[in-house]
């Protein structure tokens, strides 16, 4: 069993949970159309939908939020979070926003064009629809170990650097108005980036005069793993290793949902002055004030208090320890999961098993439903519901090359006991795995299915 320390804090204020008998559940889940993003709260014992805006707020972040400063222009609050941005991230400019969508989408209004092609390892949901809303094509370089589910590679996030080099041969530099990188990567496995390859990335964007821009949604998470794994940075503390990662960017888009540890809030930040100015016009026309962008003072505040709590390295030692610790007991128990876990959740490789389903029938959103019958968990597919596409020629879907269900840990939430729950809740489903039902979707949206899709089962079990 590895290195899986205690909770370092003590719980001063609770939240009531209840698991609802199974006739209820099953009830839930119809009138949900089988999607477990309109299931209503209550009705969910462990929700494990998420780990963004879902964290536990410190009593240092609750009472910053007393300090908020609710002016409408230059109000303090900015100017501490200022501070803490740009001690941790050091880009010369940034400006608020209500979370990580509406930086990604400021920074594809005003950077991308139709047609053009935007690398990184893996784009996340957001960021995909936002390129391609813009007629653009996301394109996911990360190196091919991370397909493989038991590859246990320390920093499967890595971006090809070959297949970089190739995209942007042979589509011409003129058609990658920006290049990306996820860290860590949640669409893979929430698989962290070593800083050798984070430099090679910066130096072959830059080689090309490719703006780079990181996705740094978890960002202390992916720190942590290069303190813990990379040669050379064990003596390095956390914001060291932050400091040296995001020197090699020419900004950032952030949602502080994460590894800020608040509910609501992000950013975007850049070097670029000009690409500020134009970034200040389209947030004053959609989410508000340079100075507050979409949140209120005390958001403001609670960000620059949760970015250096998430630094933390006792908090952080904990926090990989617990989705480390899931993750060997499903695995324990003969349950496929990524290998090694990532830093926010435990990626179950629901194609694998769940064999008997076929892609166009949803594996993952199968187990996902499955979680819920059986045991009040709320889980999220990622996989051919997130990310199938028709193919824009022959019409056929182009399915994932991974079919998974995320268990995402929500930030000083939940104890091992939750997390025992969820294991024994999987191996009673493993019994009967071979009865679980594949799915068809009834109604479906074009962009970012997965929120509002409604399902059925195949066979009613
Ligand atoms: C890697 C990554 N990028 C971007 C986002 C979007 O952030 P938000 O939900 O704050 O809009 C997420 C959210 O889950 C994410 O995981």
């Amino acid at each position: 069993m590895s290195h899986h320390p205690p909770e370092p804090f003590r719980i001063k204020m609770v939240e009531q949970i209840h698991l609802i008998n199974n006739t209820g559940r099953k009830q839930a889940l119809e009138s949900a159309g089988f999607n477990l993003f309109k299931l209503r709260s209550e009705d969910i014992f462990i929700d494990l939908l998420t780990d963004s805006g879902t964290g536990a707020m410190s009593q240092d972040q609750w009472s910053a939020l007393m300090h908020g400063d609710e002016s409408y222009a230059g109000a303090r609050s900015y100017f501490r979070l200022d501070q803490a941005v740009t001690d941790i991230f050091g880009f010369r400019y940034f400006i608020p926003t209500h979370q990580g969508r509406a930086a990604e989408h400021i920074l594809s209004l005003l950077l991308v064009k139709q047609g053009q092609y935007v690398p990184s390892n893996m784009h996340f949901d957001t960021t995909d629809a936002n390129i391609r809303a813009r007629g653009a094509h996301p394109t996911n370089l990360v190196i091919d170990e991370a397909y493989d589910p038991s590859n246990r590679h320390p920093f499967k996030g890595n971006l090809d650097i070959e297949k970089l080099e190739q995209l942007i041969l042979e589509k011409g530099v003129d058609n990658i108005p920006l290049g990306m990188l996820t860290i860590t990567n949640n669409a893979g496995g929430g698989q962290p980036v070593s800083l050798e390859n984070i430099r090679k990335v910066s130096q072959t964007y830059h080689k090309y005069g490719i703006p780079f821009f990181i996705d740094a949604c978890r960002f202390a998470e992916n720190s942590y793993f290069i303190k813990l794994r990379e040669p050379g940075y064990s003596q390095k503390s956390t914001i060291e290793i932050a400091r040296e990662i995001f020197a090699l960017a020419d900004g950032a888009t952030m949602s502080a949902k994460k590894d800020a540890l608040v509910n609501i809030g992000g950013f975007l930040a850049m070097n670029d002055e000009n690409l500020y100015k134009q970034s200040c016009n389209e947030l004053i026309l959609r989410e508000g004030f340079p100075t507050y962008g979409g949140l209120a003072g005390r958001d403001l505040d609670a960000i620059a208090t949760g970015l250096r709590e998430g630094l933390n390295e006792d908090y952080l030692d904990y926090r990989l320890g617990q989705t480390a610790y899931l993750a060997e007991r499903l695995l324990e128990s003969g349950i496929p999961v990524i290998e090694p876990p990532g830093g926010h959740a435990v990626y179950i490789d629901a194609g694998q098993f769940l064999s008997h389903l076929p892609p166009s029938q949803f594996p993952g959103q199968a187990l996902s439903a499955e979680l819920y019958l059986e045991g009040g968990i709320r889980s999220v597919e990622i996989g051919s519901v997130m990310f199938a596409f028709p193919d824009p020629q022959t019409g056929e879907m182009i399915h994932p090359q991974m079919e998974l269900v995320r268990l995402a840990i929500p930030r000083r939430v939940y104890t091992q006991s939750h997390l025992d729950y969820v294991v024994t809740t999987l191996q009673k489903i493993a019994k009967r795995k071979d009865s679980v039902p594949g799915y068809r979707i009834t109604y479906a949206p074009e962009l970012l299915r997965h929120f509002t899709a409604n399902f059925e089962p195949l066979v009613s079990n």
